[in-house]
C-alpha cells in the first residue's frame, strides 16, 4: 500500500513520496496515538479516585470527615472537597508537564527524539508505579509530578507539545501515516486544505479517547472494596506508558532527526527501512533541504514580537487561554466530585462522568466531519452559545435547588436534569472549542513564527489547565452556584472576541494565510505596513521555501 505524503502548495498540489506501510509505519502510528491517549488518561482519571471513599480516607481525611457530614444534608455541600492539598494532586500534573516541555526540547535535541521518548516512557512509568503502589500524599503528589513529565517528554513524538523546540527538530512524523493521529503542526502543513481540519483533530480524538477511557476505569475499579480500587485505576497508566516505552526502543531514530544532527547517511539508510523501497532520493533530498531552510527561520521567538504578527500573537495568547475559561475541565477534571456535590452516590457519579466521556468522544466526531465544510467559526460561534445556555441553566438549577447556603439535598431525577445540560454543555465544547484551538494555532502562524507560536499557544494551555485545576474546588466552596455564571461571562466574552476578530480560514491554503489577516477589517492595519503581505501574497521565495519545509518535515 503506498503512503502518500500531501503537500499544501500554492496551487494546493499535492505531492506523493513512494512507500509501503511497514511495521516501523504501524508501530508509530501506535506510539503517536498513545500520546494523546496518555494526555487524555490523565486528565479522567484523577476526578473519579478523587470521589472513591477508600482514597479519601487514607490520604484525605479531613476532607473525607467533611464529605460524610456533608452526608446528612445539613452542612454545606458546595465546601465539602475544598482541599488545597486535594486540587494540588491533579493540578500538579499540569505544571510539571508545563515546565518539563521546555526542558524536553533542549534534551531532544541533544539526544535525538527517540531517546527524548525512551526517557519519557521510563519517567513516566515511574510515575504510574509510584502512584499505584501510594502509601502517603507525598508519594502522589510526586507521582503525579513524574506523570507530568513523562507526559512532557513522551508528548515530544507527536509535536503536540514540541512546539517548544526548534523547526529542525520537528521530525516527529516522517512516517507519514502517523500524521492521521496527531502533530497538529505537521498535519497542517501536509493536509490538503480542503481536508486539513478533519485530519488536524485526531490527536483531540485520542484525548477524549482517553479520558472516556479514564472514566470507565474508575466505574469499574470503584466496585472493588478497599485500596485496589483506586490502585488500580491509577496503576494502569502504566499500559500507555509500555506502549511508548517499547515502541521506543523498537523504533529507529527518525531521518530528520538524523539530518539535523548531521548524520546524512545514516538518515538515508533509515528511510529506506521505514518506506520499505530504495528509491527514497525525493522524499530525502526534500528533507535535508528543509533541514536547511529551518535553520534559517531560528529566530521565532524575536520574530513573533514584529508588529505585522501582532494578529497572530494575540490568537496564540488568547484562543488557548479562553478554552481553559470555557470551564471545561471543571467537567473533565472533576465530574465525579461536582456530581457528589449534587447529591449522587458513587455509583451514580461515576456513571455520570462516563456518560459525559462518551458526548465528548462523540461531539468531536462531528467537529471533525463538518470543520472543512461549515469552518471554524460557524463551529464556535454555535458552540460557545450552547454552552452559555447550559452555564446558565446548571447554575440557576443549583442555585433553586441549594441557595446560597448549600443546606439541602437534591432528587435523583433533578439532578439527572442537571447532568443533560452538562452534557449538552460538553457538547458544545466538544465540537468548538475542543478540537479548534487545537487546530487553529497550527494553521495561521506563518512559518518564520510558527514554532516559537505554537509552543507559546501550548504553554499558555498548560498554564490555564493548571490554574484552573488548582483553583476549582476553593472558587466552588467560594462562589457556589455563580461559578457557572462566572464561566459563562467568560464565554459571552470569548464567543464576541471570535464573531469581531476571528477570521474564516476553511480552505485557505497555508501559504497564502496572511492574506486572511490582511484582509481582515481590524488586523489589516497591522500587516499592510509591511512588503511582506502588500502585495497580496508572500515573496515567491518564502512561499517555495514554505513548500520545502513544508514537504520534507
Ligand atoms: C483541552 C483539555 C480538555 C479536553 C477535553 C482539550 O482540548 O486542552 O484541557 O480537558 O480538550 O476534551
Amino acid at each position: 500500500m503506498a503512503i502518500t505524503g500531501f503537500v499544501s502548495g500554492r496551487s494546493s498540489t499535492q505531492k506523493a513520496y513512494p512507500g509501503k506501510t511497514t511495521p516501523f509505519v504501524i508501530l508509530t502510528c501506535l506510539v503517536a496515538a498513545t500520546g494523546g491517549l496518555i494526555f487524555g488518561y490523565d486528565l479522567g482519571i484523577s476526578g473519579g479516585v478523587t470521589s472513591m471513599e477508600p482514597f479519601l480516607s487514607k490520604f484525605f481525611p479531613s476532607v473525607h470527615r467533611k464529605m460524610m457530614m456533608a452526608a446528612d444534608r445539613s452542612s454545606n455541600q458546595y465546601c465539602k472537597f475544598d482541599s488545597q492539598l486535594l486540587t494540588t494532586f491533579t493540578s500538579s500534573l499540569y505544571l510539571a508537564t508545563l515546565l518539563t516541555s521546555l526542558l524536553a526540547s533542549t534534551v531532544t535535541r541533544a539526544l535525538g527524539r527517540k531517546n527524548s521518548m525512551l526517557i519519557g516512557g521510563v519517567i513516566f512509568l515511574a510515575g504510574s508505579v509510584m502512584n499505584g503502589a501510594a502509601e502517603n500524599v507525598a508519594m502522589l503528589i510526586v507521582g503525579r509530578i513524574l506523570l507530568g513529565v513523562g507526559v512532557g517528554f513522551a508528548c515530544q513524538v507527536n509535536s503536540f507539545l514540541s512546539a517548544t523546540i526548534h523547526s529542525s527538530d520537528d521530525d516527529h512524523l516522517n512516517v507519514s501515516t502517523i500524521r492521521l493521529q496527531a502533530a497538529p503542526l505537521y498535519l497542517s502543513e501536509m493536509a490538503p486544505p480542503h481536508l486539513r481540519g478533519m485530519l488536524n483533530m485526531g490527536f483531540q480524538l485520542m484525548i477524549t479517547f482517553g479520558i472516556f477511557s479514564a472514566n470507565l476505569v474508575n466505574y469499574g475499579t470503584s466496585k472493588i472494596t478497599g485500596d485496589w480500587s483506586w490502585r488500580i485505576s491509577l496503576s494502569l497508566a502504566a499500559v500507555p506508558a509500555m506502549i511508548i516505552t517499547v515502541g521506543s526502543v523498537f523504533l529507529p531514530d527518525s531521518p530528520n532527526s538524523l539530518v539535523a544532527r548531521g548524520q546524512t547517511e545514516k538518515a538515508r539508510t533509515t528511510l529506506q527501512r521505514i518506506r520499505g523501497i530504495q528509491d527514497v532520493d525525493e522524499e530525502f533530498n526534500d528533507m535535508v533541504a528543509a533541514s536547511d531552510e529551518s535553520k534559517r527561520v531560528r529566530h521565532g521567538w524575536s520574530n513573533m514580537g514584529k508588529r505585522k504578527h501582532r494578529p497572530q500573537l494575540v490568537m496564540a495568547v488568547l484562543l488557548p487561554s479562553f478554552q481553559q475559561l470555557t470551564g471545561i475541565n471543571v467537567i473533565m477534571f472533576y465530574a465525579p466530585v461536582l456530581f457528589k456535590t449534587i447529591g449522587f452516590g458513587s455509583n451514580g457519579s461515576l456513571m455520570s462522568a462516563v456518560i459525559v466521556g462518551l458526548v465528548n468522544m462523540f461531539a468531536t466526531l462531528v467537529s471533525i466531519s463538518t470543520v472543512d465544510k461549515i469552518g471554524r467559526r460557524s463551529l464556535y460561534l454555535e458552540g460557545g452559545p450552547q454552552m452559555f445556555v447550559c452555564q446558565i441553566i446548571v447554575g440557576t438549577l443549583i442555585a433553586v435547588n441549594f441557595g446560597s447556603t448549600g443546606e439541602a439535598s437534591m432528587s435523583k431525577l433533578y439532578a439527572w436534569i442537571v447532568v443533560a445540560f452538562i452534557c449538552i454543555y460538553v457538547a458544545g465544547f466538544a465540537w468548538s472549542w475542543g478540537p479548534l484551538t487545537i487546530l487553529l494555532p497550527s494553521e495561521i502562524f506563518p512559518l518564520e513564527i510558527r514554532t516559537a507560536a505554537q509552543s507559546l499557544a501550548i504553554s499558555v494551555n498548560m498554564f490555564f489547565t493548571f490554574s484552573i485545576a488548582q483553583a476549582f474546588l476553593p472558587l466552588l466552596c467560594h462562589l457556589k452556584f455563580g461559578l457557572f455564571y462566572f464561566f459563562g461571562g467568560w464565554v459571552v466574552i470569548m464567543t464576541t472576541f471570535i464573531y469581531f476578530f476571528l477570521p474564516e480560514t476553511k480552505n485557505i491554503p497555508i501559504e497564502k494565510m496572511v492574506l486572511v489577516w490582511r484582509d481582515h477589517w481590524f488586523w489589516g492595519r497591522f500587516i499592510d505596513d509591511d512588503g511582506h503581505a502588500h502585495g497580496g501574497q508572500e515573496p515567491v521565495d518564502a512561499v517555495e521555501n514554505n513548500r520545502k519545509v513544508v514537504s520534507a518535515i
